[in-house]
Order: C-alpha cells, then structure tokens, then sequence
C-alpha cells in the first residue's frame, strides 16, 4: 500500500501532444501521487519543447502548465522512458500495438487508451469505477510472456462510449443481479475521434450515423468488463455467468465534448425493478478506487439528476472534473424493462482520467 508520504513515481505520457494527451498533461502536471518526467510523441513533434509541439494545437482552457512547457518530446522509444514507473498511452491504433508491446517487453508499466491489447486474454480492460479487482491478473500477465517479465504490464482502459454506459450497468446488476438485454443508442462528441477529427462541412448541421468499429466496441468490452476474473486469476469469464447481449447504434452529433447514451435494459429476474429502485441503487453505488481515497476518484459514480431534461454534455460533462457518469430520465421500457439516458465526458473518464485512476488504484494496491 503507498502512502502520502511515499515518493511520487516518475510518469511519462505516449501522445502526449494529441486530444487524450493534452488531458493527460493537465491532470499529471501537479498530482499528489505522479511526477511527469517524460513525453512522447511522433516524429513529427520529436525534438521540440511541448510548448512549440503545441502550437496552435493545445485546446484546453487552461494554458500548458509551467512545469510541462519546456521538456522536450521524445520519440516513443524505451529509452527515453528508462526511469518511468508508469507510462500513459495516449497514442493512435497504428504506433500504440508495437510501442506498447516494446514497452511492456522493456520491463515498463503501460496504462493505455488504445484499443489494441482490449481485449488481449492477458489485459486487464479497467473501468476505475467498475472493475479494478481485474487488476490481479497481472502477475500471470508477467509470467506468461516470453520471455517472463518481473515488473512490467500494459493495463487498458475502454472506449469512451462503453465506459459512460457499463458504470450504470454494473451498479444495476450489482443490486439487481444479471441483465438480459442492453439496447444502447449513442450521440457522441466530435472530440472522441482525436484532432482535428471530423470535418466541420460534414458535422456542423448534421448527424453521422457511423463510427467505425465503436459498435462491436461496446458490444464486446461491456462483456469483459462486466464478467469476473476465474478463481486462478489467470483469465477472463467475459459474463459467462449470464446470457447478456448487447445491441449498440453510434451517431456523431455537433457537440464538442461529452458522449449521451439512450439506454434500455432488461434484467434476467422478474419482476423487474421499479424506476424508483433504480435511482436509489444508482445514488447507492460505490466502487474501489473511491474506498480506497483515489485522488481522481469523484465523489459520486454516478449522478442522478432530478430534472426531466438532463444530463446535457455541455451543462454536466464538466461535474466531478468529468470523473463521474451522469445519468437521468430513468423510467420504465415498454419493450425491455428500464430506459434511461447516461452522459460520459469522454476525454476524461472516457480516457485520460480512467487511465491516472487505473494507475492510482494499482498504487494502492502495490502493483506499482
Ligand atoms: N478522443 C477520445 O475521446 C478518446 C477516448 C478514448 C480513447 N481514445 C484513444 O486514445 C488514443 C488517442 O486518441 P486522441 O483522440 O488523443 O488522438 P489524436 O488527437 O489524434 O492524438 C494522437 C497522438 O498520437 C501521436 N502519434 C501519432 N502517430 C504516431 C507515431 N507514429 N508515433 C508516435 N506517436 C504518434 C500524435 O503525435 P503528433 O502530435 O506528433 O502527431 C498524438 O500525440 C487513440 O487510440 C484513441 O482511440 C480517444
């Protein structure tokens, strides 16, 4: 277990210049538990001061912290990040496989937004408010590689449009026991797809009805995340202990930050919870990384508004720092049993925060 009296670990950040990047330098600059020491980007920004790698890029409201302005970015080599205790990946699909995996092999801890190794058998797939206990299958992780490594791993987080609904999920099966079906209907913001993403000609008065891969995405991580790890703590049950299936549409709509999802469920057990049970077990759950005083845990998992006509991304996506899920018109489905509408900020517990919490968690645990 560490303490907070305990050194702070040296930190470095892979893509650290892009839109997942950028939060990870916010978050990282000034954190009680992490030191930022090193930045990697392509070779593009290799060699620069973040400051200038930035340059007409940085899109957050607060300017590029003091103490990050003039480290150079490095190339996304091993030995740039020698001295790092952790390693944060907000890096694209194509570098993110071959880094990651060189990472790891270097003896490296990889906390990793990229969908590559999600759904690895040996990968733990982390919502930090859902599913940490999955962090123990590291040491067989370890072990299993060849050749075996003694202090390395790579952690994954989800995408951001299955973390925003698989907390609400998991707080309903946890009082409620297993789910049947999940119909999900996502509207998600133009920053999930990276910068400069979607042209503006395409998206400003419009809606578009395909993301790709995002579908599949959340139709298969929901599973991992949900299930359990076996007794041997050496692989993934992916929810066989239930039939859940889970059926999701993913359009892109004009908004900046911040995923809303449509939701409809149904539970295996009837009769099924009243809309007012349901508030009460949402209001009610609790995860580990918030008993074990996380410092980017939030305060509440989720938030259940009252008023009939929110979350709204730009009114609630900032509550909590966006480490939370924000959930509201929960009433009942006339088709399933339950529909409600949940809303993740995805650059932040949609990526960057989920991967610091991961790590925070992993600290505290004594797998850093
Ligand atoms: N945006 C979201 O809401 C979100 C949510 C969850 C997960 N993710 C995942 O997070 C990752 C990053 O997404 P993003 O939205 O931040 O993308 P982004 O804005 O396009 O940033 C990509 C980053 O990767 C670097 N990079 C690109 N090619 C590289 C190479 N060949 N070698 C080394 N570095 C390279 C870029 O560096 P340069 O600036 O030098 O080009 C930049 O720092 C992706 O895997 C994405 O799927 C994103």
């Amino acid at each position: 277990m560490s303490s907070s009296n305990s050194p702070k670990v040296k930190v470095g950040v892979l893509g650290a210049t892009g839109t997942v990047g950028q939060r990870f330098i916010l978050q990282l600059s000034s954190h009680p538990n992490f030191e930022l020491v090193a930045l990697g980007a392509s070779s593009a920004s290799a060699g620069k001061r973040y400051i200038d790698a930035v340059a007409g890029r940085w899109k957050q409201v607060h300017p590029v912290p003091e103490n990050v302005r003039d480290l150079v970015v490095q190339a996304c080599e091993v030995d740039a990040f020698r001295q790092c205790g952790v390693v944060f990946s907000g890096l694209d699909s194509g570098p993110a496989g071959p880094v990651e995996e060189a990472f790891r092999a270097a003896n490296l801890r990889v906390f990793s937004n990229a969908k590559n190794y999600r759904m690895d058998p040996l990968c733990p797939l982390i919502v930090p408010l859902v599913n940490t206990d999955h962090l123990d299958i590291i040491p067989h992780q370890r072990a299993s590689l060849s050749p075996p490594i003694d202090q390395g791993y790579i952690v994954t987080n989800a995408n951001c449009s299955t973390t925003g609904v698989v907390v609400v999920l998991k707080a309903l099966e946890n009082a409620f026991g297993p789910l049947d079906k999940v119909l999900v209907t996502t509207l998600q913001a133009i920053s999930g797809g990276g910068y400069p993403g979607v042209s503006s000609m395409d998206i400003v008065d419009n809606v578009v009805p395909l993301i790709s891969g995002e579908e599949g995405k959340i139709e298969t991580e929901t599973l991992k995340i949900l299930g359990g790890l076996t007794s041997d703590k050496k692989a993934f049950d992916n929810h066989a202990s239930g039939p859940l299936a889970v059926s999701a549409h993913c359009n892109r709509v004009p908004v900046i930050d911040g995923h809303l999802a449509t939701v409809s469920v149904s539970f295996a057990k009837k009769p099924a919870p009243s809309p007012e049970e349901i508030v009460k077990a949402l209001r009610a759950y609790r995860c580990e990384a918030q008993e074990l005083g996380c410092h980017s845990a939030p305060e509440f998992a989720i938030t259940v508004h009252d008023e009939p006509d929110r979350p709204q991304p730009r009114l609630d996506r900032d509550w909590q720092n966006g480490a939370g899920v924000n959930v509201g018109r929960i009433r009942e489905c006339p088709v399933l049993d339950i529909k409600f509408v949940s809303l993740v900020n995805n650059v932040m517990l949609g990526a960057a925060t989920s991967s610091v919490l991961n790590a925070e968690v992993a600290l505290k645990k004594g797998y850093l």
